[in-house]
């Protein structure tokens, strides 16, 4: 082990998870690339006062280096201390390929990884999350998996359509893998094209009140879940910018499922959107701009308002624990 969670000031995903169930909201879980969505997460789940679970994929990870990244966590945990709050913060592997990647990162101070066998077969999803979910508990890592394909792009995974995920099938998973939550598919999808215009899209929520029945009371997750918000959209295509017009999970759906036993939810899309939205305003509006704090700062003033709106009125996770001070 080269660094353990616990020395980061990280917790692991079991107890967060626990209240949120409990008390009828989500915790987020947010995508990070760069220092800058990491200072946007951060702040904003401070001066909420919302556990947040800092989010990594397998190429996020490379970008950053698996060297540099924990430090990145510590500084994030140092900075909740300094501020007064007491969220709880895990670091997560997002979308983990395979055991030797779920294994490096516990090995490199994540909390909580993501094994994501989904596009396998069933048999050999529940060996590689077994395995992965057995190494992890050695170390009082929490482990998540899936079951159902999500349509549009998963990682290099690319699905024409969407497996939903089969209430008869989780009991059997959860019990023979171990694992800790379970990312389901229920009508959302990664990415920002969800849906078209003119679309009036629903989740399966009868599909996640059957799987409710199958495992009560178990942490439920779920992916691809951005709103793709119209005005960042707007505002990058009037700025120079190139995007098809898109819609996606509704925040009247997701808070619906915020509610019930999912305790997860997933948000990459929304912040990439804020931020290039940000960036493209100063580089429209100041094109003798050079100085990157003077654009980059206001993208994550986007991401990070962004957030906090999306804390209060859809995860419903603010003032789970206690607010600290904005940053000076
Ligand atoms: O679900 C995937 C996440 O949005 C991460 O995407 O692999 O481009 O970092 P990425
Ligand atoms: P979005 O693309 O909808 O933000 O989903 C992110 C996600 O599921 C990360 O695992
Ligand atoms: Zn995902």
């Amino acid at each position: 082990m080269k660094y353990h969670y616990k020395d980061l000031g990280l917790v692991n995903t079991k107890e967060m998870f626990a209240k949120a169930n409990k008390e009828g909201y989500a915790v987020p879980a947010f995508n990070f690339n760069n220092m800058e969505q990491l200072q946007g997460i951060i702040e904003a789940c401070v001066e909420e006062g919302s556990p947040v679970i800092l989010q990594v994929s397998t190429g996020a990870r490379k970008y950053i280096g698996k060297e540099m990244l924990p430090w990145l966590a510590k500084a994030a945990t140092a900075y909740v201390e300094a501020s007064g709050s007491d969220i709880p913060v895990a670091l997560h592997l997002d979308h983990g390929p395979n055991y030797a990647e779920a294994k490096d990162c516990i090995e490199y101070g994540f909390s909580s990884v993501m094994y994501d066998g989904s596009h396998h077969p069933y048999d050999e999803n529940v060996a590689e999350a077994k395995q992965v979910a057995d190494f992890a508990h050695e170390h009082d890592v929490t482990v998540e998996a899936e079951l159902g394909v999500l349509a549009g792009i998963e990682d290099d995974v690319v699905a024409a359509e969407h497996v939903y995920t089969q209430p008869d099938e989780v009991e059997d998973f959860v019990s023979k893998t171990g694992v800790d939550s379970l990312a389901i598919a229920i009508g959302t999808s990664h990415g920002a094209h969800k849906f078209k215009p003119g679309d009036d899209p629903k989740l399966r929520l009868d599909i996640l009140a059957e799987i409710e029945k199958r495992i009560p009371g178990f942490p439920i997750v779920l992916h691809g879940s951005s709103a793709v918000p119209h005005q960042f959209v707007e505002m990058i295509n009037q700025y120079g910018g190139q995007i098809a017009d898109a819609i996606g999970i509704p925040d009247s759906e997701l808070r619906k499922a915020a509610k019930s036993a999912v305790a997860k939810i997933n948000v990459d899309t929304d912040g990439r959107l804020a931020f290039t939205a940000g960036i493209r305003e100063v580089f429209a509006k100041k094109p003798g701009e050079f100085d990157p704090r003077k654009y980059v700062g206001p993208a994550k003033d986007y991401m990070k308002e962004y957030y906090k709106d999306k804390i209060r009125n859809v995860f419903g996770s603010n003032g789970a624990y206690k607010a600290g001070a904005a940053r000076k």
